[in-house]
């Protein structure tokens, strides 16, 4: 059993303290006395603490973008299973390197209820997180919510601002309730504002030529998915539901098939 090293010195732990240096404070009682029994170098020392501190803030960084983020669910890739969905692997081994996110293209997921959009959307976007970058998820109903608060008070230009610090803006359940003609307004302001600047990662049921129905106008519609495709991983995802099958092998889904 290790007996409780010596608290550091009052000076010393107030100066880390007010430099907010907490992984070195916390570490530093325990070094001292590993680096002195084991006749440590100087700068073996400082390393091990400065890459603590270095390290403890990384994985701080990477907690506040996955709590902006804002997943509805917690889905990764390894759990996509991409043998069992319609994704072809190449495709999906791209989307999973995340150069289109570099390359400022975009993601868009379309295909029936249960294939597999949202959650390959969230992983990736968790993913990214993981990877450094910066990563918010939306229903296009929470997207045009939000521009919609913005529009009352005057400060759309703002909060579409402050969307476009993300790297990625996943854009999903497009189509799932129809759009007014302001609410479509306001979605393509974001998407204009995010072209060939930011990744958009959308996710709809609604095959490509079906978006008039959901937006009021037909102009509106062919602008927008003139720009979402432009430069664009199109995913169409096929087959049955993975609740459906997964109802069935509970042994749930007798009466639905
Ligand atoms: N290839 C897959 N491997 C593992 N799980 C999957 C796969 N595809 C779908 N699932 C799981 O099936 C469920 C439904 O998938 P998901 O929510 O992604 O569907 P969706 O295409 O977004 O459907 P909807 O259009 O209804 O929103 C989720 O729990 C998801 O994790
Ligand atoms: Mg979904």
């Amino acid at each position: 059993m290790s007996t409780t090293p010596p608290p550091l010195p009052v000076d010393l732990e107030a100066g880390l303290r007010r430099l907010r240096l907490g992984a070195m404070r916390q570490l530093s009682p325990e070094l001292l006395v590993v680096a002195k029994t084991q006749r440590w170098q100087p700068e073996e020392f400082l390393r091990t603490l400065v890459e603590a501190e270095i390290a403890s803030r990384d994985a701080s960084n990477a907690r506040g973008r996955m709590k902006t983020a804002a997943f509805p669910v917690s889905k990764t890739l390894d759990e996509f299973d991409v043998e069992a969905s319609s994704v072809p692997r190449a495709t999906f081994d791209y989307l999973a390197s995340l150069e289109w996110i570099t390359a400022k293209e975009n993601l868009c997921m379309v295909g029936p209820a249960g294939t597999g959009k949202s959650h390959l959307l969230v992983a990736l976007g968790h993913h990214a997180v993981e990877q450094g970058q910066r990563v918010r998820y939306f229903t296009a109903t929470e997207l045009v919510e939000t521009l919609y608060r913005g529009l009352a008070d005057n400060s759309v230009g703002r909060v579409i601002e402050q969307i476009l610090k993300a790297d990625l803006i996943l854009i999903d359940e497009i189509g799932f309730a129809p759009m007014d003609d302001t609410g479509a307004q306001l979605f393509f302001r974001i998407v204009a504002a995010a072209y060939e600047q930011r990744s958009l990662g959308i996710g709809s049921h609604w095959p490509f030529e079906d978006w008039g129905r959901f937006l009021p106008e037909h102009t509106t519609a062919v602008s927008l998915l003139d720009r979402l495709l432009h430069h664009s991983v199109v995913v169409a995802t096929s087959g049955e539901s993975f609740r459906l099958k997964e109802a069935r092998q509970r042994g749930g889904a007798q009466k639905l098939t």
